[in-house]
């Protein structure tokens, strides 16, 4: 049998998680919003219109904030036209999507939204097709006591208190070619740059986030996150990387092993920003928003067959399987490994698009294999990262050669009680784990969660939702200061020590 071993020591850690880790993406596009998280006359809509079956389905994942509106979605959006009185709202064409913003859900509805959701919101400002004065006027709205003409506005719109929305996107992958309003770096920098520091006059609690590469493969990356970084470096507090990967090709080897693009480009991009900040002699600190990553399988397939203008349609709604569960869980894995450098990621986006929470109008919410792998890591990945070393026979992959067997990540609780999360990217065969455990007690494993299927194409489905779901059955045990255990082939695994007195 194939062998894999990690070594743990209590002494050796990465860092501490972020809360923010632990965030998704919320934007107005094909059924996200309208018949996933808001529909009016839906069977289980609460007052506001919200969906309390597709809310009850998010909360355990506990999601800490959302980015809201976009996206591809923000860079014609008027922040406006979601505020205030719905029958006073415009529809308008929505041009990068191609389809018809009815906007009946908005800033307001989302603040409502969050606030009984118990997360706080991430909004990304249009600097592009807009620009500085209507993203101070935001902040003033979302962020001033009152007395202001913005703030005033608020409270007549119902909210007294100010929402406080602390975190800010500087507009949205400013670098694509996709972008209504792409702009190369310079210009971008120099904006975002006085747009921050306007946003910033208003709220001086706020912390901003630049737009860096879209994708890594991009031919502007990593110049253009250095020549951002270089202009706008002492202002903004974050920079935004995206990545999405998929199996379109049906080399399901390589799939599982795409993952490693997130650790490299996480990797890469904290290295501009640390040539940048020793450019600048300067301590202020700036650190990665991983605020789009997932698995898309369509992305370069034509989103809306030609049909303009329909309202909420369903777009981006790909099929997630089990064999989706190994490559979301390599990203999250990739994540918390960096813990150092990456303090904000979203997966995106949160319902029906690029989504394993789907729903159908007027019906049901099931959720897809994957969601569980993110619902181990929201539960188990909050606290010390611990430093992870892996040794593991290897498997061959068309796009990345010899692949190590094992992708595994360790993280410790506040109460002490250390979980490790473990990948057998094998299709076929099991893999002999073992880890070796310094410095923490007596720790015994609790659980051993696996999510796995026999057939990668697996999935759930409204008529079958509990076609695969994590099952208790890894049957990892400890012996001699360490933990072993079988890995099944193509598993995610989910082992969870504690020492007697932690409960
Ligand atoms: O999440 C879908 C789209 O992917 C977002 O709108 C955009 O930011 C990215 O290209």
């Amino acid at each position: 049998m194939k062998k894999a071993k990690v070594i743990l020591d209590a002494d050796f850690t990465v860092a501490e998680t972020d809360e923010k880790l632990f965030s998704s993406f919320v934007e107005p596009l094909g059924r996200c919003v309208y018949g996933g998280l808001y529909e009016p006359g839906h069977p289980t809509a609460d007052e506001d219109g919200f969906r309390r079956d597709v809310m009850d389905v998010l909360r355990p994942l506990n999601l800490t904030m959302n980015r809201f509106p976009g996206g591809n979605f923000v860079s014609t959006y008027r922040w406006e036209d979601g505020i205030g009185p719905k029958d006073k709202r415009p529809a308008r064409p929505e041009p990068a999507w191609q389809c018809t913003e009815t906007n009946r859900f908005g800033l307001d509805e989302f603040a409502r939204w969050s606030r009984k959701m118990g997360s706080d919101v991430m909004m990304t400002v249009n600097l592009t097709t807009r620009g500085v004065l209507e993203a101070m006027d935001c902040v003033e709205y979302c962020n001033l006591p009152g007395g202001t003409f913005w703030s005033e506005k608020r409270k007549e719109n119902g909210f007294k208190d100010p929402l406080g929305y602390r975190y800010w996107c500087l507009s949205n992958e400013v670098d694509g070619v996709w972008q209504v309003g792409q702009k190369p770096a310079r210009e971008y920098g120099l904006l975002a740059r006085e747009a921050s520091k306007g946003m910033k006059r208003i709220d001086p609690g706020i912390r901003t986030v630049l737009a860096g590469s879209s994708a890594p493969d991009l031919d502007t990356c990593p110049d253009y996150d250095a020549e951002v970084l270089d202009i706008a470096y002492d202002q903004v507090d974050y920079i935004s990387i995206h990545n999405y990967i998929g199996n379109s090709s049906g080399d399901s080897l390589s799939y599982a092993a795409k993952p490693l693009i997130a650790n490299r480009f996480i990797e890469d991009i904290a290295a501009v920003i640390r040539m940048i900040r020793l450019k600048h002699r300067t301590d202020h600190r700036v650190y990665i928003s991983f605020d789009e990553f997932n698995t898309w399988h369509s992305i370069n397939t034509a989103f809306n067959d030609g049909r303009l203008w329909r309202t909420a349609p369903p777009l981006l709604e790909d099929t997630y399987t089990a064999e989706d569960v190994i490559a979301l869980g390599g990203m999250l894995l990739a994540v918390l490994r960096h813990a150092d450098v990456v303090k904000i990621a979203c997966l995106s986006e949160i319902v029906n698009c690029i989504s394993h929470v789907r729903t159908r109008n007027g019906g049901g919410c099931w959720v897809m294999p994957p969601y569980y792998a993110y619902l181990h890591y929201s539960r188990y990945g909050r606290g010390t990262v611990l430093q992870t070393n892996v040794r593991s026979d290897t498997y061959s992959c068309e796009k990345f050669g010899e692949v190590p067997l094992l992708d595994a990540q360790a993280v410790r609780a506040e109460d002490g009680s250390v979980t490790v999360f473990a990948i057998n990217r094998s299709f076929d065969e099991e893999l002999e784990l073992e880890v070796l455990l310094r410095g923490f007690g007596d720790l015994k494993v609790e659980e051993h969660l696996v999510v796995t299927s026999d057939d990668p194409a697996a999935t759930n489905t409204e008529e079958c939702p509990d076609n695969v779901v994590p099952t208790g059955d890894g049957g990892a045990y400890a012996e001699d200061g360490a933990v072993k255990a079988v890995l099944k082939k193509m598993s995610w695994n989910v082992i969870r020590l504690a020492g007697s007195e932690i409960h």
